[in-house]
């Protein structure tokens, strides 16, 4: 994996991996002690990167299980044996390590801003990495060295996706299908942030890589008031709780639940191929 970096500061290759990374040139970089590099820079923009609450959040949620079936698709999406999957925008690194579990010979390299994400990803899984990095700069990544490049809920960055990827390197991006957390939504009038994203996607992508296959997975899930509260709080609803009354109502939802509640997810997984 640290093979495939190269330095953030000057894009020569690191070497020979101790605590952390150093490139011929001299620019060094400290491992944390929670085990993930962060080759950043820059600062990025407030509100970001994910907080230490939506990545306790996520971390709860995704524990339960209930999105096992993305995990699974994107596993069966994968062609071949891959060598090196890099997941942009990992998060805790759920995915990316479902993939690795999928694969013995693959590693993976998890990018991410979020300090409290990459804490997760860096244990996510033996065979994986994890820097902290932000999606829209040059990423810290060589030409062509990827198989798999994973998107999964998190910011695209086209470009960077085709000149990392190898060329016959396979895209698979995630995201919510039709009706996912619908029931939620209506209730509790979640953001949209997904409306109209589909169509965009396909714009973003369009000139760097050709659609291949796109397949669904729908599931109904029970959940308690606690993981009602886990997957909206665990997303960039987070950041609107305090205002528009998205926290009364959620805390007005779950305080009358005696129950679970049934709620649907339904995502997508697309998979591309680099245009040349
Ligand atoms: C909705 S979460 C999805 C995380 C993971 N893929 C999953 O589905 O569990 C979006 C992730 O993208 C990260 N992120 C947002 N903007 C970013 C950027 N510009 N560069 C790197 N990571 C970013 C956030 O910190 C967060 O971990
Ligand atoms: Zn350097």
């Amino acid at each position: 994996m640290a093979r495939a970096l190269r330095c953030s500061v000057c894009h020569a290759p690191f070497e020979a991996p101790g605590n952390g990374l150093r490139c011929g040139r001299g620019h060094s970089f400290d491992a944390a002690k929670q085990g993930y590099v962060n080759l950043l820079h820059a600062k990025v923009a407030a509100g970001t990167a994910d907080t230490t609450e939506m990545v306790a959040a996520r971390t709860a949620f995704l524990g339960s299980g209930f999105y096992a079936p993305l995990a699974g698709l994107l596993a069966d999406s994968v062609p071949g044996e891959p060598d090196l999957v890099v997941d942009a925008g990992a998060g805790t690194g759920y995915y990316l390590a479902r993939v690795l579990d999928r694969f013995a010979a693959a590693t993976g390299l998890a990018l991410d801003v979020s300090a409290a994400a990459l804490r997760k990803a860096a244990k996510a899984h033996p065979r994986a990495g994890a820097i902290g990095w932000n999606l829209w700069e040059p990423w810290p990544v060589a030409d062509a060295t990827a198989d798999v490049v994973l998107n999964v809920f998190a910011p695209r960055n086209a470009a960077e996706f085709h000149r990392v990827l190898c060329p016959d390197g396979v895209l698979l991006v995630a995201g919510p299908a039709s009706g996912h957390l619908g029931e939620l939504a209506s209730t509790l009038g979640l953001l949209d942030a997904e409306s109209g994203k589909e169509k965009r996607l396909g714009a973003t992508l369009g000139s760097h890589f050709e659609l291949v296959s796109r397949r669904e997975t729908t599931h109904a899930a029970e959940l308690t008031a606690e993981q009602v509260r886990h997957v909206v709080t665990m997303g960039p609803n987070a950041h609107h709780l305090h205002r528009d009354g998205l926290g009364e109502r959620l805390a007005e939802l779950t305080a009358s639940m005696t129950g679970t509640l049934t709620v649907t997810t339904s995502f997508h997984v697309s998979a591309y191929r680099r245009s040349p």
